[in-house]
């Protein structure tokens, strides 16, 4: 938007977020002397805030309680701003302490964004997993701001962020202490992507519990993040920073598309290494259970006495009470949807789930082609005057997963006469030997979430790749000869497209004329490395809807390890489930 301004102090990204072990897990931030007096003229100009203003914020906000005397305004509206970025980098931050402290200097971006936040404003911070729209956690009226900035539901709680063992001690009720369980996980696992669900402290406030007995904490492992709270010296609560039922950013400009005009201020931490959210780690229930899977695995946890018998929900069990209140990340709620319609392509159980992963890829790809023969016979049929909305589907295939709100029809996007080409998105798992990133060469450029890795060789095909083939509708899926380039060759980046060739489907015995079918590639890694996958999902999916397809039809990876976060939010995107 036109009021939309960019500030970047400075260019460099963060490229590891990985902590000594001596500096776990308390965090304090220092600016990097030299750096922080090198631009301080600048940044004067800028009107950052800096220091000294600092310290009267934080002490301002400490004074700043109790929460209960704050007005909740989850349905508060939203304000417009001027969004300003911030850029920081990893090497300006040093963490060393456990609180702001006098002698301190702090980075005046982090300053800046302290200061707003112990002003009650919200402000949108890099995490590891995604960005996070942050508040204060000890405010009502704060928090409210996060909610109709988000558009988020009043009824969905917000995970609270935290800088230190001490500053999570400041939360525990009168009386509990951290249970075995929880001081194991914590000492191990913290800073990192799993959120603990404890008893809810009496200084949190409604806004943020949403009338649950427990509240959700975390300790992000991320530079700036642990600065900006350290130096806040408050929890802060924080959503994705994404506008509700989007997926989540894990780039500022993602934040910016959503948001921007709705925040005062991003952060710029660059790319989310984790890419998914948090594990949402229920403890205090017998068995215990992972309400949301992230990045942490299952596995991981399950290695932990106590957490034996880990349950996974959905995958393991279903409570109607949970499902009734949404404390279940995305139980109520539409999650992780682009514009376009997904169609997932799942590994699931399936014995070829166990088999070799060239199998599991020559699998997906298959599958990818028969999906997109599936959606041009329909949207034929549709032009043809079957009228839009008929796709035909094969008992067993696939699962239909409806929407529990605002869901997508099954209608196809595009299958209408008035539209004569249906712009398709794959993203792929199949492909080995290629980065991640979009492969379309006039896409390259795009700066949209590879996590700074050199997108794939550009190929030499024009903006869309005829990738098309020839599928029996037999009941099953069987193999088109020679129709994508299973990437034997495909070392050191370099993709050889498979050509041009003819869509033949065949309808009740026929097939019918060829029409091709343009479409987009993502690689988001590969089915060997489902963390890789993780990482690129939520900014392939966005950079799809950036491009403007339809359709996109998504080569899933196992439900194991860091593929159960994967296909959690795969699933819940997904407009069609088709079993491969
Ligand atoms: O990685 C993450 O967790 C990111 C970053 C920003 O930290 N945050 C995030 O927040 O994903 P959000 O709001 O998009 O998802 C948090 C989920 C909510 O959907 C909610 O259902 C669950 O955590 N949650 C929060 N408090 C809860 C509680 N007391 N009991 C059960 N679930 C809770
Ligand atoms: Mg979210």
């Amino acid at each position: 938007m036109a009021w939309t301004i960019l500030k970047s102090l400075h260019c460099s990204h963060l490229t590891a977020c990985a902590f000594p072990e001596n500096l776990k897990p308390a965090c304090a931030v220092r600016a990097d002397y030299k750096s922080t007096q090198r631009r301080f003229s600048r940044q004067q100009r800028f009107g950052v805030v800096v220091g000294g203003q600092l310290a009267a914020a934080v002490t301002g906000a400490r004074g700043a309680r109790p929460a209960a005397a704050m007005a909740a305004t989850a349905s508060a509206p939203c304000r417009v701003f001027q969004t300003e970025i911030i850029t920081l980098a990893a090497n300006e931050l040093a963490c060393d302490g456990a609180g702001p402290s006098d002698e301190k200097a702090f980075h005046p971006g982090i300053a800046k964004a302290a200061a707003a936040l112990a002003a009650g404003e919200v402000v949108a911070i890099p995490t590891e997993t995604v960005y996070g729209l942050a508040a204060n956690a000890l405010s009502a009226s704060a928090v409210g701001k996060v909610y109709a900035a988000k558009n988020r539901p009043a009824d969905n709680p917000l995970i609270l962020h935290v800088s230190s063992l001490e500053m999570l001690a400041s939360l525990y009720p009168p009386g509990w202490s951290l249970p075995p369980l929880y001081q194991a996980l914590v000492r191990d696992l913290w800073p990192g992507p799993l959120t603990l669900l404890l008893p809810r402290s009496t200084l949190v406030p409604d806004t943020v519990t949403c009338g649950q007995p427990t509240m959700a904490v975390r300790m992000p492992a991320h530079p700036v993040a642990l600065a900006l709270i350290a130096a806040c010296g408050f929890p802060l609560a924080a959503p994705s920073a994404n506008s509700s039922g989007r997926p989540s950013p894990t780039l500022a400009r993602h934040v910016l598309t959503d948001l921007g005009g709705r925040v005062p201020l991003i952060l710029d931490g660059g790319a989310c290494t984790c890419g998914v959210e948090s594990t949402v780690l229920d403890g205090l229930r017998d068995p215990p259970a992972i309400l949301r899977p992230g990045g942490v695995t299952r596995e991981q946890l399950a290695a932990y006495p106590g957490l034996e018998r880990l349950l996974v929900y959905r995958r393991d069990f279903v409570d109607p009470q949970l499902e009734a209140a949404p404390s279940t990340p995305g139980m109520k709620y539409r999650h992780y949807s682009p514009n376009a319609r997904v169609l997932l392509l799942d590994p699931g159980d399936a014995p070829v789930a166990g088999g070799s992963d060239e199998q599991l890829a020559a699998r997906l790809r298959r599958g990818v082609e028969a999906v997109l023969a599936e959606e041009l016979a329909a949207r034929r049929r549709a032009g043809g005057g079957d009228g839009p909305g008929t796709q035909e589907t094969r008992p067993g295939e696939e699962q239909q997963h409806q929407k529990l709100q605002g869901g997508d029809s099954q209608q196809p996007i595009g299958h209408t006469a008035a539209t004569p080409v249906m712009h398709v998105g794959v993203l792929r798992t199949s492909l080995p030997g290629l980065r991640p990133g979009p492969l379309s060469p006039q896409l390259k450029g795009s700066s949209c979430g590879n996590g700074g890795l050199p997108v794939a060789a550009a190929c030499a095909q024009p903006a869309w790749s005829r990738n098309v083939c020839s599928v029996e509708l037999n009941g099953g899926l069987r193999a088109p000869t020679d129709v994508v380039d299973g990437g034997d060759a495909m070392q050191g980046g370099g993709r050889h497209h498979p050509g041009s060739k003819q869509l033949a489907v065949a309808e009740d015995g026929a097939f019918v004329d060829a029409e091709p079918l343009p479409y987009y590639e993502y690689v988001l890694g590969h089915v060997s490395r489902p963390a890789e996958v993780a990482s690129e999902l939520f900014a392939a999916l966005r950079h799809m809807d950036e491009v403007g397809v339809a359709v996109i039809v998504v080569e899933g990876v196992r439900d194991t390890g860091a593929g159960v976060a994967v296909m959690n939010r795969l699933r819940k995107a997904a407009s069609r489930v088709v079993a491969v």
